[in-house]
């Protein structure tokens, strides 16, 4: 293993020395890339030399994401202190279900979900757990939601009337959620956003009231805090109020804004979160923890066991419910995202992971402070958020971004909202600094020039 360590270092290197000299990959049209990298696996071993040489070349063709180049989505950069945290995870290889293979790192785990209950406002009991994305714990927090309301789903099947509520401008794994859910597709309820990309509380009260008139059950209501396109906050405690009067689950889906939790100039964003059934955030977005890291917490801990537990005598045979983990997770094996969010943590301290979030803010006003001097640009975003959004003279976003990709320029990606298309630069690394946002606007602006005249 040892050696193997070395090698590892050596690729590594080589990596971090070409992300310096070539920031975005060159591109390789998917369909020729067989073609590019030797992928081919055979009968016989590889030598040392010519296995080092295979993944060296592969690596190095790989997307770069952790570069001053890459404002493509809502992740990027990386937290050294993070990633030292998830080779080690990796290295230990535990499976997070139960105390006797986890050991601390269960305690790890357990730390970080009682201090995110803590800060956005739960009371003593909440319990949390980790699962591979944001979508998965959206995914959680319905069928606990779903459970509550109806627990006989778990036995018989959905009756199709339960009725799920998000904004037109939710995350798409809203609707995957509510097929792989039984609810369906069809029981989702797309609510109207005001013209900043917020769900309107109005109309989300007309939905439920025609719903319950038409016996339906509404089963639970989605709020996002940074929605995916402009990063906008609906308005929690307006819902909060309408999922109280009704006794529907509030779910906060706050995986992209979530970590605003650290800051005091920008937790207003989430203002009403401790009302909420349940809350899910990701660290791998806002905080720069390599993906995957999404935790859920809700303040129902028994609805965790109502929705997720299962017996199994092979598996959980030592140390009682509260540290097996498994109990109270979508799947079994689990992977240990939970000891990278910890060594940033633990490292840069509260404070530190503040000044993550603030920078990420303070870099996208800059960046609106630039857009909206210069005539050139029109501003199609919203502040306070992360994502600027943009369109350049009258060049089409879609065929920009897809030009400075090709072309090995930088990676940034377009969005829509209410009928307009536009380019959607994200300042999520919080490693850049106000040079890189200068010099994004200074070779986009020539790629314009040499390029569509
Ligand atoms: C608002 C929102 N929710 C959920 C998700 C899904 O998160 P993940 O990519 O971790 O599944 C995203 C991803 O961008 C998101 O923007």
């Amino acid at each position: 293993m040892k050696s193997d360590l070395r090698l590892f270092n050596a690729i590594a290197e080589a990596l971090l020395d070409a992300e310096q000299q070539q920031p975005v990959t060159s591109y390789i049209p998917a369909t020729e890339i067989y073609d590019h990298v030797d992928l081919k696996l055979k009968d016989e071993p590889m030598s040392e030399a010519d296995f080092e040489a295979s993944i060296t070349e592969l690596i190095l063709k790989t997307p770069r994401t952790s570069t001053d180049h890459f404002f493509n989505q809502l992740f990027g950069g990386r937290q050294p202190k993070a990633v030292v945290g998830e080779l080690l995870a990796v290295l230990l290889n535990n499976s997070m279900y139960t105390y006797k293979v986890g050991g601390p790192m269960i305690a790890v785990e357990k730390t970080i979900i009682k201090e995110i209950c803590k800060r956005i406002g739960y009371p003593e009991g909440s319990d949390g757990t980790i699962a591979t994305g944001g979508s998965m714990t959206n995914f959680m927090g319905m069928l606990m939601a779903r459970d509550h309301v109806d627990p006989s789903v778990k036995t018989k099947g959905s009756s199709g009337k339960l009725i799920v509520y998000c904004s037109e401008a939710s995350h798409y794994s809203n609707a995957k959620n509510a097929a792989f859910s039984g609810i369906g597709r069809d029981n989702i309820r797309y609510i109207k956003t005001d013209g900043e990309g917020r769900l309107a509380p109005s109309d989300l009260e007309k939905q439920i009231s025609n719903d319950i008139a038409a016996g339906l059950t509404p089963c639970c209501v989605i709020a996002t805090s940074g929605t995916t396109v402009l990063g906008a906050f609906d308005p929690i405690n307006p819902i909060a109020d309408l999922c109280e009067q009704h006794k529907i689950w509030l779910h906060v889906d706050a995986a992209f804004g979530g970590s605003t939790m650290w800051s005091d100039t920008y937790k207003h964003l989430i203002a009403g979160s401790e009302r909420a059934d349940s809350f899910s955030v990701n660290a791998h977005k806002m905080l720069g923890t390599p993906i995957t890291c999404s935790i859920i917490v809700t303040k129902h801990r028994e609805m965790l066991y109502e929705s997720f537990s299962n017996d199994a005598s092979y598996l959980y045979q030592t140390d009682g419910d509260d540290l097996n983990l498994g109990k109270i997770s979508l799947q079994c094996g689990r992977r240990n995202d939970a000891l990278k969010f910890w060594t940033l943590w633990k490292a840069v301290g509260n404070n530190g992971l503040k000044n993550i979030v603030e920078h990420q803010f303070s870099l996208a006003d800059y960046a609106r402070e630039y857009i909206d001097k210069h005539p050139d640009y029109t501003n199609y975003g919203i502040a306070p958020s992360v994502c600027v959004c943009f369109n350049y003279k009258n060049i089409s976003p879609e065929k920009i971004c897809n030009d400075l990709y090709m072309a090995g320029e930088l990676m940034v990606g377009y969005g829509s909202f209410g009928g307009d298309t536009f380019v959607r630069f994200v300042t999520i690394n919080a490693r850049n600094t106000k040079e890189d946002v200068d010099q994004f606007f200074k070779r986009f602006e020539a790629f314009a020039e040499a390029n569509y005249r």
